[in-house]
């Protein structure tokens, strides 16, 4: 992956601006920091030192072997109003490009993870920056195992994960992979909190019908079945109890 090769796979998108890092500490933080980015500026890295997941935790992408990046939007009235439904955006971007580009089923371990055969292979952190009492900016922030050295091992893993390589059994061209991504994300995106997207990324959620826990922002755990998701996409599970967005951590009963 080199600039030149991104600016020529990804011309024909309507991206505000494009920067391309060969090593940064997290660029998320490079979006957020952005001054007068345009809605849809993207930050691509080759290699992360200071990647971040959700809940304060690490990311790592050595170079050569991931997919990480950050897009930031600049959103408009009505997306303000659950910007929480970016993950789900970014997420079913995801599970659309590998069922078309390579025929694989993932899916969605609510809200923001992408599993392939039940591990973790992509993760999603949505930030935001503000302007007075106003959201100005969200960054919706990828991080794809493309290459099996992307996997970190398994005493750093809190959830099993893999790698699309491993997958397939084959290379995987990174810049293609980002361009498709992009390209689902700006398709559905007006379609964002509609039936018809909360029912797509429904149709994609993983542990249906199983019992998983789930840990809040204040620690408190709930157990329950997965029934589906709320038409405001928060998680419905058959304990009456609704899961909002936030802080929270799911876990199937049996892991
Ligand atoms: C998670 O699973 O906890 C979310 C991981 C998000 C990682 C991506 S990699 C690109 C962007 N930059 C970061 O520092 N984090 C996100």
């Amino acid at each position: 992956m080199n600039e030149k090769s991104l600016q020529a796979a990804l011309q024909d998108l309507p991206l505000g601006g494009l920067r391309y890092f060969e090593k940064i500490g997290s660029t998320n933080d490079a979006a957020l920091f952005w001054k007068d980015a345009e809605d849809l500026s993207l930050v691509v890295a080759n290699e992360q030192t200071a990647g971040r997941g959700r809940s304060g935790r690490s990311w790592q992408t050595p170079p050569d072997s991931a997919l990480a990046f950050s897009l930031l939007l600049r959103p408009k009235i009505d997306e303000k109003k659950n910007i929480s439904l970016f993950t789900g955006l970014g997420a079913l971007a995801l599970v659309t490009t590998l069922e078309n580009a390579f025929g694989l089923k993932a899916q969605i371990k609510w809200p923001n993870d992408v599993l392939l055969r039940g591990k973790k292979l992509a993760g999603i952190l949505i930030e935001t920056s503000w302007l007075g009492e106003e959201i100005n900016g969200i960054v919706l922030g990828m991080g794809v195992n493309v290459a099996a050295a992307a996997v970190p091992s398994p005493e750093k893993l809190d959830f099993p994960a893999t790698s699309l390589e491993d997958a397939l059994n084959k290379h995987v061209d990174r810049i293609t992979l980002l361009q498709d991504i992009l390209a689902a994300l700006f398709e559905r995106r007006p379609r964002l909190g509609t039936e018809s997207f909360i029912h797509a990324w429904d149709e994609n959620l993983a542990f249906r019908e199983e019992q998983v826990w789930v840990q809040g922002r204040n620690g408190q755990v709930i157990h329950g079945k997965v029934l589906g998701l709320n038409p405001d996409g928060s998680l419905r599970l058959d304990t009456k109890k609704s899961i909002h967005f936030g802080d929270v951590r799911l876990r199937p009963t049996a892991l």
